[in-house]
């Protein structure tokens, strides 16, 4: 088994718009070992969403290096980085990005459809989407549309969605910002399952009765990890 999930080494990154430049992430250091649980908090503005872009291969850091269990994904073409993301990581956001015009089975099988490493049949498309809402204790609304859902349920099914190809990363951005605190509550002990269950788990937060939760907290200001 990989111990280091993720290592960062030097990762910057600018922003450059007509006039401005923005240094969002100032050379970020930052290992994450397997089945750690991190949570990041820090002011608006300060990197947070752009450092867990970069973590999820969604954006490229303008300089630095990224290792995902070892392998150097700092380069990849967007095909390449496609891949590695359909393979290893999950994401949860604040506004749960579901479609409402899908079913919540819809919704979570989606995934799979572009998922060109995994070519599953019918019945195993089915199998893992049972499966992904049995964990989350949706199953009873897979025929449901995401907006007939409570706030707490739709995270759920977004969470649902998330685990449908076994990410062994899930990356999650203000989980419960949308949630009133029992719902909230829910999100996070599930969250904590899914560590305990070997998920390494890296969470922007910005409430510290959550962040508690993780194994380490991580601060970030003005682009850089403080202490
Ligand atoms: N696509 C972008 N283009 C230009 N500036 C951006 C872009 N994304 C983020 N920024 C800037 O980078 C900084 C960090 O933003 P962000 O990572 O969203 O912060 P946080 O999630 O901590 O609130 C902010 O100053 C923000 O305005
Ligand atoms: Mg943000």
């Amino acid at each position: 088994m990989v111990e280091h999930r993720i290592q960062l080494s030097g990762i910057s990154k600018i922003f450059e718009t007509k006039d401005v430049e923005t240094h969002a992430l100032k050379s970020i250091d930052l290992t994450i070992k397997d089945a750690e649980y991190i949570s990041i908090s820090g002011p608006s503005g300060c990197g947070k969403s752009t450092l867990l872009s970069i973590l999820g291969l969604l954006d490229n850091p303008t300089s630095g290096e990224y290792l995902i269990d070892g392998q150097d994904v700092s380069q990849l073409s967007l095909t390449e980085s496609a891949r590695v993301r359909n393979e290893k990581i999950g994401f949860i956001f604040q506004s749960f990005n579901l479609i409402d015009e899908l079913t919540v089975y819809d919704n979570i099988a989606l995934p799979l459809s572009y998922n060109d490493n995994l070519e599953l049949t019918a019945q195993q498309i089915k199998e893992r989407v049972m499966g992904s809402l049995e964990k989350v204790e949706m199953a009873h609304r897979a025929s449901h549309n995401p907006n007939k859902l409570s706030g707490g349920q739709q995270q759920r099914i977004a969470i649902a969605r998330a685990l449908v190809a076994n990410p062994a990363i899930l990356l999650i951005d203000e989980p419960t910002g949308n949630l009133d605190s029992k719902n909230g509550d829910l999100v996070m002990n599930l969250l904590s399952d899914l560590n305990q269950k070997g998920t390494t788990l890296c969470m922007v937060t910005h409430d510290p009765r959550y962040a508690d939760r993780a194994n380490r907290q991580l601060h970030l200001l003005d682009g850089e990890l403080v202490q």
